[in-house]
């Protein structure tokens, strides 16, 4: 089976960790006998750079395209300046607008040996398997309007936080069907005691959870929620919120799993191609130094192989393959908290490749 996937290494330490991800890939096409395609185009700062664009139109097409694009990340310190038009961030989010994916998975799962990883004391982190489902598309990231400018002698800036019930209705969906083989529970986040959108969400979600009698279905405020996610983490199954809540909450749970560099996620709209990344940033302060831990990118690429090319065998294969070299006591930087050997994100990679198996 040939499948064309596209690579959009970005900034930073993207190019880093998609570099071992696409070995990765590779190792599995040779394993199980498939050829991937893969073709290589410019996001983000890069391409701002390149092209005077952060999507340019040949990269968007390209992805269409596409059975499935892997991208590592885009930002860094050289386009920051606040004064700046144009940023690589806006790539980034029209890409997910352009392919219209509007809901982000990330699952956030605590490896037994990187228990002592995390700041938070073990009995705190053990056994914790979430999967956040955050809208992607809407909310604060896209409304409209969104403004800066001089009014009674001050400076005034608007963005919009939005929703229409029919957004909300089809995240709240997904995560119901997800919750299924899971713990069947769904957490729905909002901040319904101040916003008129997080009255619609709750409003919706409720509507929604009539057609899942068998989901049960609870609302929680999104500061206590965010404190919970530290006390009781274990308490969680699916957890669905709106853009920006999502953005935050993840960072917060990637201390529970002990590094932001072990998460990945997928972002999946109504076709089968979707855009797998992983949630951490291009991390500037570490780029260009090969020590980067490239497993979140890895998992992305896992998960690229279950839900846009419906090869489950693989995926299993490839995250078999993460959990043995972690039981192996390999580590990157990173993940030394938890004892091991400090690889570079290379030589990391080359060990989960060595372990890939059928
Ligand atoms: P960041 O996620 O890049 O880094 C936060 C911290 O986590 C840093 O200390 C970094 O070294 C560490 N870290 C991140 N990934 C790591 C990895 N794979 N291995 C080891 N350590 C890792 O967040 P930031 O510093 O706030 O943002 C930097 C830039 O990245 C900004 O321009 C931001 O807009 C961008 N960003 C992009 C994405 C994306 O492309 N999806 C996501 C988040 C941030
Ligand atoms: C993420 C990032 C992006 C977001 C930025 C870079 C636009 O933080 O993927 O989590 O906020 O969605
Ligand atoms: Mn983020």
């Amino acid at each position: 089976m040939t499948k064309k996937i596209v690579l959009l290494p970005g900034d930073g330490v993207g190019p880093e960790v998609v570099r071992e991800s696409r070995a990765v890939l590779e190792q599995v096409g040779r394993t199980f006998g498939h050829t991937f395609e893969f073709s290589e185009h410019a996001i983000g700062g890069a391409a701002i750079d390149s092209h005077d664009d952060p999507l340019p139109k040949s990269t968007l097409d390209a992805c269409q395209a596409a059975d499935a694009v892997l991208l590592g990340a885009v930002g860094g310190p050289k386009w920051d300046d606040p004064k700046r038009k144009v940023r690589p961030e806006q790539g980034l989010l029209a890409l997910r607008r352009g392919l219209g994916l509007y809901a982000n998975l990330r699952p956030v799962r605590v490896h037994p040996k990187l228990a002592s990883a995390s700041p938070l004391k073990a009995d705190k982190v053990e056994g914790v398997d979430i999967l956040f489902v955050r809208e992607l598309t809407g909310g604060l990231y896209f409304g409209q309007p969104r403004l800066r400018e001089q009014r009674d002698g001050k400076v005034r800036a608007v963005d919009t936080l939005e929703y229409t019930d029919e957004e909300v209705r089809r995240v709240v969906r997904l995560a119901f069907r997800l919750a299924g083989p899971r713990r069947k529970r769904v957490t729905s986040v909002d901040k319904a005691n101040v916003l008129e959108s997080s009255r619609l969400w709750r409003e919706t979600a409720t509507e929604v959870h009539k057609e899942f009698a068998d989901i049960a279905l609870e609302h929680q405020l999104v500061d206590s929620c965010a404190m919970r996610l530290i006390t009781a983490a274990r308490s969680f199954d699916v957890i669905v919120t709106e853009n920006m809540f999502g953005d935050i909450l993840t960072d917060e749970a990637a201390v529970l799993a002990g590094s932001l560099g072990l998460l990945p996620s997928a972002s999946l709209g109504d076709g089968t191609n979707g855009v797998y990344e992983p949630i951490h940033g291009s991390a500037p302060d570490i780029a260009g130094k090969d020590i980067a831990n490239p497993t979140g990118t890895i998992l992305s690429a896992a998960m690229l192989l279950r839900h846009s090319l419906g090869l489950t065998a693989e995926a299993e294969a490839v995250e078999r393959a993460v959990d043995d070299v972690i039981n192996s006591g390999a580590r990157t930087a990173d993940m030394a908290g938890a004892g091991g050997e400090a690889l570079s994100t290379s030589a990391f990679g080359q060990r989960v490749i060595a372990a890939i198996r059928k």
